[in-house]
């Protein structure tokens, strides 16, 4: 799918902005502070409501002003159509061509992006919650019933909490079927999650032979504690592996008060030769491995939805070699419509060759 064009009033630090891009490489070059990562953030804002820096939509609006909008119009199998977010003191709306929708939550599906930035160090660093919002983020974004059952899977598990903690006595039968709840909704989070771990592993498979043929080998891993590693691809059925493992830790969840067995204490994690990235890796090989996980849900979105995303690569190159950036650049789905921002141009890799380049200074774009 394509970004045509952008309007932004009012976000960050623009003041109204219209931008046509290229369907290609997009090149946005500015000094630290211009608003690069800005109008990424404004991009990403259409695909999801909201900021990938967790930024809270009050700190989205412009210094002084009231309220944001933007607008994108976006080409893609289904035809031109435009997204529009506006937020102001009534809340957040969102306009799919121009008629309002019930709820900001339905932008999702429209647009597909893959944001690249700073933070998903923590992807591969990071503790493991960071870990299963993106497994999360990634399927709820491609499969509403994964959305449905998260939501409701975290809601048992909160109400089991606190019935563990604030009852003196434990009801059997009420613990039984809460667990049967935590199962039913909990074992197609696994199913899924495992499902797409198992595919952004094989495509990084894929990618090392390309690129590296012979270098570091990196594995990606799903662990869930309802199981022992591995035993999901095959074997047991995740229904009885949970059962077994909520029948295993029941004592345990009482004396402790807590949930113990289920996958809302899932990790995965990156192994370079049987030892853990998050462990031992440079900060650059973690990066590669955070950018090969990005370009894996890239691949899945294309896979899964038949749509290929537009990819958000803020500074890629920080902490990457010269030799590593090329790699990733030759990565890059050759179909992709790419905005890359850098510094300086010099920091990009000869072989980078862009189709549109804009010059950004203090929130307006040449
Ligand atoms: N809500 C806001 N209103 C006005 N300016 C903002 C707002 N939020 C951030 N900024 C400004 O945006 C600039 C950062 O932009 P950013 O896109 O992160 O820079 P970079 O080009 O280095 O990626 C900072 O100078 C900051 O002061
Ligand atoms: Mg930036």
């Amino acid at each position: 799918m394509r970004l045509e064009s952008i309007t932004l009033s009012d976000f960050r630090n623009y003041k109204r902005s219209d931008i046509r891009f290229s369907g290609g490489r997009n090149l946005l070059l500015g000094k630290n502070g211009a608003g690069k990562s800005n109008l990424l953030e404004a991009v990403y804002v259409l695909s999801t409501s909201k900021s990938f820096r967790q930024a809270k939509d009050s700190k989205l609006v412009r210094w002084d002003t009231d309220g944001f909008m933007v607008r994108g119009v976006f080409s893609s199998t289904r035809g031109k159509y435009t997204v529009e977010v506006a937020c102001g003191r009534e809340g957040k709306k969102l306009f799919v061509n121009g008629t309002p929708e019930e709820r900001v939550s339905n932008v999702i599906g429209y647009v597909y992006c893959v944001i690249f930035y700073f933070d998903d160090i923590l992807l591969v660093k990071g503790p493991p919650a960071s870990k299963r919002s993106f497994l999360d983020l990634v399927l709820s974004t491609t499969d509403p019933l994964y959305f449905d059952n998260l939501r409701r899977y975290l809601s048992v598990v909160r109400h089991k909490a606190k019935y563990l903690k604030d009852s003196t006595t434990v009801d059997r039968n009420l613990l039984l079927s809460l667990n049967e709840q935590l199962v039913q909704f909990g074992g197609y989070l696994v199913d899924k999650r495992s499902e797409l771990v198992l595919f952004i592993n094989r495509y990084i498979q894929e990618a090392a032979k390309k690129v590296y043929p012979g270098g570091p080998f990196l594995e990606l891993k799903y662990h869930t504690n309802i199981a022992g590693e591995g035993k999901i691809a095959g074997g047991a059925s995740t229904v009885d592996l949970f059962v077994h493992a909520l029948e295993r830790c029941g004592r345990q969840e009482i004396i402790t008060a807590q949930c113990i067995a289920g996958p809302h204490r899932d990790d995965i994690s990156f192994m370079d030769e049987n030892h853990d990235v998050r462990h031992f890796g440079s900060i650059g090989e973690a990066r590669l491995a955070a950018i090969l996980l990005k370009l894996g849900q890239a691949s899945f979105y294309t896979n899964s939805r038949g749509v290929v995303p537009i990819l958000l690569m803020d500074d890629i190159m920080l902490e990457l070699d010269m030799r590593n950036t090329e790699r990733v650049i030759r990565l890059v789905d050759p179909q992709s419509q790419t905005l890359i921002t850098t510094t300086e141009k010099s920091k990009l890799p000869e072989i980078f060759q862009y189709d549109s380049v804009f010059t950004i200074i203090d929130g307006r774009v040449n």
